[in-house]
Formats: C-alpha cells, structure tokens, sequence
C-alpha cells in the first residue's frame, strides 16, 4: 500500500469536512524524527490562514473528522498547527505480512499507461561518448521503473542516422577504395568520417559528388541505401556490444532512427504551409511562433527547410512526435536529452500541437540533464582534451574495479575476478550518475564511486550481500514462506517496516518526475536503517519464537527490497563478495 498517498487521502477528506475547499489536497509528508510520528501534516497553517481561522482549531477539526482507526496509534496536534502521525505497529506488521508474500511487494498500477522514452540516442558514424552517458543510464532506470509498475513502456533509441554527412561518407570510402564496410570497424569509422569531412570542404569536386549521392540516398536508391544500410549497422553493432556490457535494457529493435521519419516531412511542410502556420522567408520555410520571442518581443522563426530544399533537426522531431501518437497512441513521451536541447524540443511540440497532430491529452516531458564535469568543474574530458569514449570509460571503471578487489581477496579466482569487476565498476559509474538529480552537472570522482563507504554502487552491493549471509547463516532458504505471527515491539523494528513500506511512494516519485537519485537516497537509508537493527536485534541468538520470526521476515522483506530497487536502477548485485 503506498502509505503516504492513502494519508493525503484520508486527510484531505478530513479537510475539506472541516472547511478546506472541495478537491483540496492535503500535505502529507513522510518525517525524518520519529519523535516526530511516522508522518506529518504540514499544511494546516497555510489552510487556516486562507480560511481565517485559528490553526489549532482548524487541526482539531480536523482530527473530528478523520478516521484512522486501527491505522495511526496517535495523531498528535503541535503547536503551531503541525499533525504528526504514529502508526499502529499492528496495522504495521499486517502490512509487512501482506508485501511479503504478494508479486513484486504488492505494488501495481491502477491505469497502465503506453509511454514512450525517447533514450541513449547515439549518432552513426561515432563512437557513443560521455555525453550519451546520462541519457542511456538514467532513462533506462526509468524503462525499468515504469515496466515494474506495470506500464506498456516503448524504448525509441532516436539515433542520428540521416543527414547530408552520409554522402560524405560514401563518397570517401568510395575514394579510398574500401569496399568491404564490414571490416571497417566503427573507431575507423570515426575516424575516416573527419577525413571525409575535411575533404568535403577542400574539394569543390568531392562535394559535388557527395551533395549527389545524398539526393540518391533520399530518393530510396537501392544501392546506396544498402551501402547506408552498413554504416548504420557498424555503429549498432559495437553500440549494442556497450548496452549490453552496461546492463542497459536497449535492443536492436528499440532503434527508431531520424531515418524512420524522413518520408513524412515533406507532407508536413506542406501540410504546414497550407495551414498557415508555415510561411517562405529568404527562401526558406519558417514557423513563426507566438510563445518564441526575442528581446525586441519580435517572433522567432523555426525554419522548417532550408532555402537548398534539406530538412532540419526540428522537423525531424515534429514528425517524430506525430509518428508517436499515431503509431504508439501513447500517452505520455519523456525524453532524456541534455539540457542544452530543450528550446528545440519546445519548438518542435509547439508546432506540432498548433497542427493538431498530437492530441492535449499527450504528455510531452523533456526530462533534462546536466553534464558530467571534470575535477576542474569543465566538461570531463581526456588529458588531450578529447571527448572520453564510453568504452573507455567503462574499461577504466572495471580496472579499477580489479585492483580494488585483489587489494581485499588477492587469492580470488581469475573468472572470479572478471565477473565482480565488471559488476562493481560499472555498477559503481551508474550508480553515481544515478545517484546525482538528474537536472544538475555533476564532477566524476573514480575514489568517490569505487568507495565502499557513502551512498555508492560497492556500498548498496555490499549491503545487500550482508543481508544474504544472514540467510546461509541461519539456514533459512529465503525463497520459503516464513511461517509466524509478525510483531513489531522496538522502536527499529518499526523504523525498519516503516522504510519497507515506503518502497510504494519511492517508486512513485520516481516514476512521476523521473528522478532516480530519489530511490538512491531510499536505498541507501534503507541499507542504514537495516545495519542498525543487524546491531541492536541479536537476530541468530534470538530465543523468542516470536521475536525472532519478525526479525527475519524484516530481513528477507528487506533483501527483496534491495534486490527490485537495485534491478530497477539497472544496478546489478552478486551473492557473495
Ligand atoms: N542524436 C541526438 C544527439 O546525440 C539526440 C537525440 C535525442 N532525441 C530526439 N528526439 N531529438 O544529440
């Protein structure tokens, strides 16, 4: 049961039978004392003010009206005009009992929806680097999320595979005479793609011959579509081999490129133009927005086609949201891009919505992120100042990773080794981009992610093996029913159910505004609320039948916890370490 959401209820009921307006929506938050109830009602202030009356007076009419039966033990009224709620160690322990046993702890959604999330996004013809880090892990964590809700979620990997570039590209290898792609491997490629370029723009005859292999290319010619066919495929190949590697959730068929949208556009201009919305201007098409202004409050124009007749950016993506709708029905698309594209996506959804091509009803999110940022507070780079490749990236995290665990168990079996260091190093660099909110830059720190101390990947594994060992220790097989009344009789015990539950509007939270670091913070709380009653609760020496049954269902509740919190941040977790 999601705890906090059926107290805003029941208070706000309570609230508006003593006087809050009809659809008032009480205020209730969970409390970081318990000297200060489990939960706290923050807003009777605020709703005594607006109906002019004395706060207490109004908490107490409140309290009148309300029914928490067998639910809160107390509800205590503090002066100014606080509520804090203690909940029912009994009502506590029933709801223990009922997560305990129930499919994924008793959590589901009441209306699945169809979201889209627009993800990772890498462009062909380049190695994915730093950049596409944030996007591929944390909209993952939210795939992951959204599907343990029990959401249709569709993945759409929007990779740049279309533009002008690869005309270039065909042209060259065509120059150099390489034929079997194939063989070509996508760092070449990388590398032969700024070769191409610098052709491109020295050779007026090269760039003629690349400018009419991209009208062939965009006209549906077989051949160099097959030829574009293989330089996409070079890039998803090895990018795959990363998701893969990184645990992310991604698959081929998840690709919904630029290219899958590029038969629309020009029935969209014209569709735009006969609209009125889209008018000519030096030679090109534009939308002028209303809600896009400059300084002087003049509109600014989004230019939909180039004076040369090519496609931009912006169109792709306004055709793209239409494809959404039409072909998902979805009803809400989020999208993990960096901050810095944001004017563009609000352009693309304004145009879009003026032509009617999304209904109100969909949701369009731009979840944005902030940027992954050296020691010295610059965008992370390498000593040469290059953009750092994800693989790169990945193979340092699970070098270090190595090193960390020969310093602890230099006897640990070869296979061993190379198994635990790709779990803990790159579980360790997901789980510090996971752990920072999502909209502000972050520095990467390699002592700070591999550390076994603090809110990090090695710490959330390692707890989650200790409450494991507890199991082999005590001979108890968790995936058997633990049989027994529940009684929660110390204050940790109940701290502890009391974080268990909260599981349900952590979850929440995370899926509503898309913010990982929130499950994070749950996890890494949790994992120190439990260390704290591994000390204060001899669970194994335990003599009371009772007593010790409560301790070890909290235990296997709390493994359980863990180990879908984790899966759903797409961290991975071992048994022993
Ligand atoms: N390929 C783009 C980039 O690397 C990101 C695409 C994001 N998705 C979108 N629908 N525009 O910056």
């Amino acid at each position: 049961m999601n705890i906090q959401h059926f107290l805003v209820q029941k208070f706000s009921q309570a609230m508006v039978a003593a006087g809050a307006p009809e659809n008032y929506k009480a205020q209730v938050r969970s409390s970081d004392k318990s000297q200060f109830g489990d939960y706290q009602v923050n807003d009777i202030i605020a709703l005594a003010k607006n109906l002019n009356i004395e706060p207490t007076k109004l908490a107490e009419q409140v309290l009148k009206h309300l029914n928490l039966h067998n639910i809160a033990k107390k509800v205590e009224i503090i002066s100014p005009g606080f509520l804090n709620i203690f909940l029912d160690s009994q009502w506590l322990a029933a709801q223990i009992d009922h997560i305990l046993v129930a499919e994924k702890l008793g959590i589901t959604t009441m209306q699945p929806k169809t979201i889209v999330i627009d993800y990772s996004s890498p462009n062909v013809a380049k190695e994915m680097h730093v950049g596409h880090l944030r996007s591929t892990i944390i909209g993952d964590a939210i795939v992951r999320t959204l599907e343990f809700l029990g959401h249709n979620v569709i993945r759409a990997n929007h990779i740049g595979d279309w533009g002008t570039h690869f005309g270039m590209l065909i042209a060259f290898l065509e120059k150099k005479n390489i034929t079997n792609y194939q063989a070509i491997g996508l760092t070449n490629l990388e590398i032969l793609y700024r070769e191409a370029k610098q052709a491109y723009d020295n050779d007026v005859e090269f760039a003629q011959r690349a400018r009419n292999y991209v009208v062939q290319l965009q006209s549906g010619d077989k051949y160099y579509r097959q030829l574009w066919g293989q330089l996409v495929h070079i890039t998803m190949t090895q990018n795959q081999l990363l998701y893969d590697r990184m645990n992310v959730t991604l698959q081929p068929t998840d690709v919904m490129g630029e290219s899958l949208y590029h038969h629309m556009l020009k029935n969209i201009v014209s569709d735009l133009q006969q609209k009125n919305l889209a008018v000519s201007s030096q030679g090109a098409i534009v939308v002028f927005l209303d809600e896009h202004r400059n300084k002087s409050g003049e509109r600014t124009g989004v230019i939909i086609q180039k004076n040369d007749g090519g496609y931009l950016y912006t169109t792709t993506d306004i055709a793209c949201a239409k494809y959404r709708h039409e072909t998902f029905q979805a009803d809400r698309v989020i999208y993990y891009i960096d901050s810095r594209q944001n004017k563009h996506l609000q352009q693309a959804w304004a145009i879009a919505r003026q032509a009617g091509y999304i209904p109100d009803s969909l949701q369009l999110e731009h979840h944005m992120l902030g940027m992954v940022l050296g020691k010295d507070g610059k965008p992370f780079k390498t000593r040469t100042g290059d953009t750092i490749k994800l693989s790169d990236l990945l193979d340092e995290a699970v070098n270090r990773a190595t090193q960390l665990i020969l310093e602890k168990k230099p006897h640990i079996s070869q296979g061993e080794l190379h198994s635990l260091a790709e779990i803990i190093g790159i579980g360790a660099v997901k789980y510090a981009d996971l752990s920072k909110h999502r909209t502000t830059d972050y520095i990467f720190d390699w002592d700070h992610m591999l550390s076994f101390k603090g809110n990090t990947a090695p710490y959330m594994q390692y707890a989650y093996t200790r409450v494991l060992s507890i199991f082999r220790k005590s001979r108890i097989n968790p995936n058997e029913e633990i049989v027994g009344t529940t009684s929660l009789v110390n204050n940790i015990s109940i701290q502890l159910a009391i974080i268990l539950l909260r599981f349900e509007e952590t979850i929440n939270k995370v899926a509503d505004d898309g913010l990982p670091h929130i499950m994070c913070a749950y996890l890494y709380n949790l994992a120190s609320v439990f260390s704290q009653f591994y000390e204060t609760c001899p669970i194994l020496e335990e003599k009371n039948q009772n007593k010790k049954t409560t301790y070890l269902k909290l235990v296997l509740l709390t493994a359980k916890t863990l180990k879908y919190g984790l899966d759903t941040l797409g961290i991975k977790t071992v048994e022993r370490m």
